[in-house]
């Protein structure tokens, strides 16, 4: 039997051997078109390649795409697990050529490679074709030598392919498979085409038209090919099966189902095993792709999936969650094509196990609910949409899964009575609302955040997503178009920029259009459930319904995702350090530094410091992945999880524990784990580096803490080695000899200001130990005086004194002139404190001086003027009052 994994690698080895660049399947949430719920074929990555939009360096490619057909325009959910070919998730084998080989080499390699490499049978096969291309028909002739009963004209929508309402389409050709005789249905375009025998397996599209939004159609710029074939579909033929679930990829997880719930895999549950197979891989690819389960957007699709298929775990009687347990045999079969299941095996399995777990608590008390209100209907009565609306509600049925278990009734629901009910729980929300402040922009908000669909933050898995315009504000009101100059807020339906919250600061870059539109966005706030990008129109214009590709300025989110996986480490290494008393009191992630608030009643030592840094260091050189997963908030605080500051939560929480094993933790435990929305880096070795640069006290029992990590790292490094250079260079030393300079110059410093003072001294005191000093009579006793410059004022006492011990009997005046102030001292020998006082000496030459008063005792006294320039005419002033 040939398997499907050798199918995929036969396929995409056959067109890699014929030219063909072997490309990654995309993300099942499209980065290029923000109309598009989920991937749903192999040409949308290459959409815009098409178009011409686009460069690649190739113009040959082949692909296995993961497509999801759930929600939005494309929806299966329904017909899974009913039908034989319906799949929530599937795999699209396709082959591309961008301008390169048209219809006649893609129909060559189409069949030479169902004939000769899979080796079907040439008479099981025919072709249908668009009704008036002729030149397919001829090309099926020439190169399969089918004949006209086997080229079957449509002319039908079915054979012109188009990507959506606009975008690439084309014509296209369908090969299908004939099952035989024995198996019901006609041929395409007949009456009952849909029957099992004649199965569309591969769809070939010549793609040569774009179509545009208002109804024209053009040329694309070269004619191209893109294909389509599902694995499973063609598997199916390929392994002698009618049915897509009997395949080997398929059938493994219907067994392994079938194992973990003890119930036969082909009994009266087939149809629950088939869900449960189907859905189980739609929810782990998802989940793989970045989307959570949640209560709006893409994540209420996942929501819906997971619990449709956990209603059927609970139909095979499973007790406990039993869903997760089957993740290791889908890895198996998928994982070595698709590593991002490898990838997120642990977070896949974690999401499944919660959602479980938690639909769990009302799945039973929802059935119950509603077998009491189908009870009292009639037989083909439909259910109340009251009642569909209660499970919807209060027991997390989404409407289709309320559908799903009618469906098995033969019984309906009532729609426009749900839709009712959920318009009044709306109104009563609103009347109830009270704003936050300012009642216009508030109400502006809440009437915004009402009105159109809450933002999807694609941020986490990119930095470059399409968003389509779904509100243009200026000045506080909705305008329909900005131009350029304009200062705007814009809200789209998704978005690659992050929100400030949780401390960490909104995400800067450009939103820009093919046609020369450019906002610069300098801040994205969160509004209600609306992310908010805020900036300046720099070029074109835009209006709402436009579709712009919002790019995250790079350089600036890695700085922020640095910080603020740093902040992590540092909370968990300074409980280590200082205590479990620690507790997060605020906390700022920006580009240039973060800052960690902390509850701790003392400063935190050098040491402390020292040491908390060398652990975060620690963790960061472990370069352990980070890990993210949802949880419920109590689950996450029972497994240790430590909320952030000031955070309200919904109903989910988003965990990120990081740091690799901690064994004091509990067994499986990272170092740290916080509940936490931010963008973090992938491992701890993205940090880089980490350098904690103050601590101080903030308020009473609260430090805070500032550091930086990886390029802002860096910068501060960078920074500190500049200063340190140019402190060498003024100092004529280098950065190693910096200290013992600096010593040096202190201590020749310390030197130097000793031998000013004697020097000073000797100059006022007419040199060290003389005998003489220059000295008159005045009023019959030895008078002494001396204006200084620059000798300090606290210094005049004790040369008083000294010249006093010289002259033995006398008056001393010492004036010193400061910054053009003065200071004055007056000296009186105590055997003449009897006739004269310093007192009244000083009071005198103050006041020559412009200053008042003095004071001090008889034999020393002093005091102050604040001119100067007067020192000779108070000395002359107290020679007269001595001579008085
Ligand atoms: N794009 C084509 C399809 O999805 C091949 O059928």
């Amino acid at each position: 039997m040939t398997t499907a994994k050798e199918i995929r690698s036969g396929f995409l080895n056959y067109f890699g051997q014929n030219d063909h660049e072997i490309v990654e399947s995309s993300p099942l949430v499209p980065r290029n078109d923000p109309t598009l719920l989920f991937t749903n074929a192999g040409m949308v990555q290459f959409k815009n390649v098409f178009t011409g939009q686009e460069k690649r360096p190739y113009d040959r490619a082949v692909t296995t795409q993961k497509c999801v057909r759930a929600g939005g325009k494309h929806n299966d959910l329904e017909n899974v697990g009913y039908t034989a070919r319906h799949h929530t998730f599937f795999e699209m084998l396709g082959n591309f050529s961008f301008g390169d080989y048209f219809k006649d080499r893609a129909i060559e390699l189409a069949w030479n490679l169902l004939t000769k490499e899979f080796g079907l049978n040439k008479d099981k096969l025919l072709v249908t074709v668009y009704h008036d291309d002729d030149q397919a028909v001829d090309i099926w002739k020439k190169v399969a030598g089918l004949t006209d009963d086997r080229i079957i004209r449509i002319a039908t929508s079915d054979n012109f392919w188009s990507m959506g309402d606009t975008g690439p389409c084309g014509p296209c050709s369908e090969i299908f498979y004939d099952h035989g005789e024995d198996i019901p249905g006609g041929p395409p375009g007949s009456p009952d085409e849909d029957g099992d025998r004649f199965i569309e397996i591969w769809n070939l599209v010549f793609m040569q038209f774009e179509q545009q939004a208002g109804g024209d159609r053009i040329n694309l710029p070269r004619p191209s090919i893109d294909t389509g074939m599902g694995l499973e579909r063609i598997a199916a033929v390929l392994q002698g099966k009618h049915d897509n679930y009997d395949i080997d990829l398929m059938r493994h997880i219907i067994e392994a189902s079938a194992d973990v719930s003890n119930v036969s895999a082909d009994g009266e549950f087939a149809v629950s095993h088939r869900v449960i197979a189907d859905h189980l891989r739609s929810s782990s690819f998802l989940i793989a792709d970045g989307v959570l389960p949640s209560n709006e957007g893409r994540g209420y699709v996942l929501r819906r999936i997971m619990r449709r298929a956990m209603r059927h775990a609970h139909l095979l009687g499973a007790k406990d969650p039993m869903i997760w347990k089957l993740v290791p045999t889908l890895v198996d079969e998928m994982g070595a094509a698709f590593q991002e299941l490898e990838r997120a095996q642990s977070l896949i399995t974690e999401t499944l196990k919660t959602e479980e777990t938690r639909f769990k608590e009302t799945l039973g008390r929802g059935l119950k609910l509603l077998e009491d209100a189908t009870d009292k209907l009639g037989s083909s009565e439909a259910l109340s949409g009251d009642v569909a609306f209660k499970l919807y509600d209060t027991y997390g049925f989404p409407l289709d899964l309320t559908k799903d278990i009618l469906r098995g009734q033969g019984r309906e629901l009532d729609e426009a009575g749900f839709d009712a009910a959920m318009t009044k729980q709306k109104e009563a929300a609103r009347a109830a609302w009270s704003g936050s402040g300012d009642a216009a922009t508030d109400k502006l908000w809440f009437d915004l955040s009402d009105k159109l669909s809450a933002t999807e933050f694609l941020g986490y898995q990119t930095e470059s997503a399409e968003g389509q315009v779904q509100a243009l504000i200026v000045d506080g009101k909705e305008v329909p178009s900005v131009t350029e100059g304009d200062d705007v807020m814009v809200i789209l339906n998704q978005t690659a920029f992050y929100a400030e919250s949780g401390g960490q600061e909104g995400d800067c870059g450009d939103l820009v259009n093919d046609s020369g539109f450019k906002i610069d966005i300098t801040d994205t706030q969160k509004k209600e459930n609306l992310f908010v990008h805020i900036g300046k129109v720099l070029s074109g214009t835009v209006k709402v319904g436009d579709v712009v590709d919002t790019q995250v300025k790079k350089d600036r989110r890695a700085r922020l995702k640095a910080h603020h996986s740093a902040t992590h480490l540092l909370h968990e290494a300074l409980r280590q350090h200082l205590g479990d008393h620690v507790t997060q009191k605020g906390s700022l992630v920006a580009e240039d530094k973060l800052r960690f608030d902390i509850a701790h009643p003392k400063p935190v030592t050098f040491e402390e410091l020292r040491l908390v840094e060398k652990d975060v260091n620690d963790r960061i050189r472990l370069n352990a992945d980070v890990e993210v997963h949802l949880t419920t908030p109590e689950e996450a605080i029972k497994a240790g999880a430590m909320a952030l500051f000031g955070e309200k939560y919904g109903d989910e929480v988003r965990v990120v524990s990081m740091g690799g094993p901690e064994p004091s933790k509990g067994k499986g435990k990272n170092y740290s784990t916080e509940l936490c929305g931010g963008t973090h880096v992938n491992r701890t070795g993205d940090i880089g580096f980490f350098k904690i640069v103050s601590e101080g006290g903030l308020a009473a029992g609260v430090r805070r803490i500032e550091a930086v990590a990886g390029a802002a790292a860096l910068d501060y490094v960078n920074e500190r080695e500049q200063l340190l250079t140019e402190a060498a260079g003024a100092l004529k030393s280098s950065p190693q000899e910096l200290t013992a300079r600096v010593s040096g110059l202190l201590e020749e410093r310390k030197k130097l200001e000793k031998e000013l003072k004697e020097t000073r001294k000797k100059l006022a005191t007419g040199g060290a130990g003389a005998v003489e000093q220059p000295t008159e009579t005045v009023g019959g006793n030895t008078f002494v005086a001396r204006v200084l410059e620059g000798v300090p004022p606290k210094d005049l006492k004790p040369m008083a004194d000294e010249i006093k011990a010289q002259i033995k009997s006398g008056v001393i005046v010492l004036i010193a002139a400061n910054d053009g102030k003065a200071s004055i001292v007056v000296g009186v020998t105590d055997d003449l404190t009897g006739q004269v006082s310093a007192v009244d000496l000083v009071r005198v030459g103050s006041e020559a001086l412009g200053g008042k008063g003095g004071g001090g005792r008889p034999d020393m006294a002093q005091a102050g003027g604040p001119d100067a320039s007067k020192g000779n005419e108070a000395v002359e002033a107290i020679k007269a009052k001595l001579s008085s």
